[in-house]
C-alpha cells in the first residue's frame, strides 16, 4: 500500500472493515454531499490562474486530499477546512503530477490541460489501469494535440509541450462513448488557447458542466453546455473565482438504491432530480416510488423488487457508477435481470463477493445475468474499488446476519461519513481495523 494510502485520511485508516447487520428498513433523511466528479477537475481548473479561488461543497475525501497533494506539490497554495477549499495559485511554477499521487488516483490526469494552458508545459503521470479496467488516455492525447500541443510519452509520464495553444475542431467520441476528464482536459486547455475551439461529442455529465459553469465564472467563454457540442473561445486570462459545486448525484443515486432494497422510506436531501434521470427511471420500474420535494427525492418501497434489465451509457445514459448498486438490487427479485456494462466492460469485481452472500450471477461478457434469490445471506467480503464497495454494502443492508466488509478504505475515497448517514436511517454498522 503506497505511502499516501497509509496515511490518515477523511473516514478512517485503510485498514478499516464495516460490520454490517442486515435486516434494518432505512428510515428518515439522509443529506447529500458535494460530488467528488465535480470538485477534483475543478480544483485543477485553480491552475488556469494566478489569482485565488474559493470553492465550497468540497467533500472532504482522500481523493480531494490527493489532488490538494497533488497541487501543493506544484508550488500551489491549497487548503480545505469544513468542505471550503482555498487556492492561491500565484506563482506556481512546477508542472510535474508524480507518480506517486497520480497511481492513487486515475484522475490526476486532469491536470494535464490547465497546465499547457498556463505553464505551456506539463509532466504528468500516465494514470494506469485499475481493477474496473484500463484508464487509457488516447483522447486525452487527441484532443490536446488538436490543439496544437506536442505529446509524448516517456518512463511513464506524458510529457506535453505547447508553445501556443490554438483553437481546433476534435471529435472526442471513443469506442466506449465520449470521456467525462479527456472532455474536461480539452476545455480546460482551450479556455487560454488562440481562437474558437469546437469539441464534438463531449461528454455531457453534470460533474462536466459544472466545470464549465466554474470556468464560466472564471471569464471563459463557453457555449453548448450540457449538450455534445462544446464551443470554447479562447481568453487571454482567467479570474479567480467563490464557487459552490453540485453534490454528489452517485452518492443520492446509492442512497435511493438503499431505500428500495430495504423497503425503506427515505429522503435524500440535496439530491437534484435533473442530474438522476435514468436512475429514476429504473427505480420506478422496479417498482419504487419517488417523489421530488423541495428538500429533494423521497424514495419509498414497499412490496416486492421487480427484475429490470440494466445497459449503463454515457450521460444522460444510465450511469456505470451506479451499475454495481442495481446489481446488488436486483439480487433479490423474483426474477431475472440483465446488467451489460458498455463503457467499462469489465467492472465486475463485485459479482464474486456477492456470490459469497449467496447471489446468484453469471458472466457472459460484459452483461450479467442476475437470478434473484430469496434472501443473501451475511459473509466476510473484500471492497475492490469505489462503486463495487457500495454495492457490498447495500447487499448487506439486506442480508442475513452480520456482514465483515474489508478494505473500506475503497469506499472511503468516493463517500463521506457513510457510516454516520446509515446510521441515522437505522443501520446497525460499525467500522473497526482490521485484524
Ligand atoms: C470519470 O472517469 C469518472 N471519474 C468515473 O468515476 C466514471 O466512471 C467515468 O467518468 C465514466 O462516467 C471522475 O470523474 C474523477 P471516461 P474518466 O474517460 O473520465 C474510455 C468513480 O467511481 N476512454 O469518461 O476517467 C474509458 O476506458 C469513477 O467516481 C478511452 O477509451 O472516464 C471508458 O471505457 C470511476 N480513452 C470510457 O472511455 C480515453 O482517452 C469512459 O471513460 C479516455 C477514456
Amino acid at each position: 500500500m503506497s505511502q499516501c494510502q497509509l496515511t490518515k485520511f477523511s473516514g478512517g485508516y485503510p485498514l478499516d472493515k464495516f460490520i454490517i447487520e442486515g435486516g434494518v428498513r432505512l428510515k428518515g433523511v439522509v443529506e447529500i454531499s458535494g460530488a467528488k466528479n465535480a470538485a477534483l477537475p475543478i480544483l485543477a481548473a485553480t491552475l488556469l490562474t494566478d489569482e485565488k479561488s474559493v470553492i465550497k461543497n468540497v467533500p472532504p475525501l482522500r481523493d480531494v486530499y490527493t489532488m490538494l497533494r497533488i497541487l501543493r506539490n506544484m508550488g500551489v497554495r491549497a487548503d480545505m477546512e469544513d468542505g471550503v477549499c482555498v487556492v492561491h495559485p500565484n506563482g506556481y511554477n512546477n508542472y510535474i503530477a508524480p507518480y506517486k499521487l497520480v497511481s492513487t488516483m486515475r484522475a490526476s490526469v486532469c491536470v494535464l490541460g490547465p497546465l499547457l494552458a498556463k505553464l505551456k508545459h506539463a509532466e504528468v503521470s500516465m494514470p494506469g489501469g485499475c481493477v474496473i479496467g484500463p484508464r487509457p488516455i488516447d483522447l486525452h492525447i487527441k484532443g490536446l494535440k488538436a490543439l496544437g500541443a506536442d505529446l509524448k510519452v516517456e518512463h511513464g509520464y506524458i510529457i506535453a509541450d505547447a508553445k501556443n495553444l490554438t483553437g481546433g475542431r476534435v471529435y472526442l467520441g471513443g469506442k466506449f462513448g465520449s470521456s467525462v476528464l479527456a472532455t474536461a482536459n480539452v476545455m480546460m486547455a482551450a479556455t487560454l488557447a488562440r481562437g474558437k475551439t469546437v469539441i464534438e461529442n463531449a461528454a455531457c455529465e453534470p460533474e462536466v458542466c459544472d466545470l464549465a459553469d466554474f470556468l464560466v465564472k472564471m471569464g471563459a467563454k463557453i457555449k453548448g453546455q450540457r449538450t455534445p457540442i462544446l464551443e470554447i473561445e479562447g481568453v487571454k486570462s482567467l479570474h479567480g473565482v467563490e464557487y459552490s459545486i453540485i453534490n454528489d448525484r452517485i452518492e443520492a443515486g446509492t442512497f435511493m438504491v438503499a431505500s428500495a432494497i430495504t423497503g425503506g422510506d427515505v429522503l435524500i436531501k440535496g439530491a437534484n432530480i435533473e442530474h438522476l434521470g435514468a436512475v429514476i427511471d429504473k427505480l420506478k420500474d422496479v417498482g419504487v416510488k419517488i417523489t421530488s420535494t423541495k428538500d429533494g427525492i423521497r424514495v419509498v418501497k414497499t412490496g416486492f423488487i421487480k427484475p429490470v434489465d440494466v445497459t449503463t451509457l454515457s450521460y444522460p445514459g444510465f450511469p456505470t457508477d451506479m451499475q454495481a448498486q442495481m446489481m446488488a438490487l436486483m439480487c433479490i427479485t423474483k426474477g431475472i435481470s440483465v446488467i451489460t456494462e458498455k463503457i467499462y466492460p469489465e467492472r465486475f469485481m463485485h459479482i464474486s463477493e456477492l456470490a459469497r452472500m449467496g447471489a446468484h450471477i453469471i458472466l457472459e461478457g460484459s452483461s450479467a445475468i442476475v437470478k434473484g434469490v430469496s434472501k443473501l445471506s451475511a459473509a466476510p467480503v473484500m471492497a475492490s474499488d469505489l462503486r463495487a464497495s457500495a454495492g457490498l454494502v447495500l447487499a448487506a443492508l439486506v442480508a442475513k446476519g452480520k456482514t465483515e466488509i474489508s478494505r473500506i478504505y475503497h469506499l472511503d475515497r468516493g463517500y463521506h461519513n457513510i457510516e454516520e448517514k446509515l446510521e441515522k436511517l437505522g443501520v446497525k454498522i460499525k467500522r473497526e481495523k482490521e485484524d
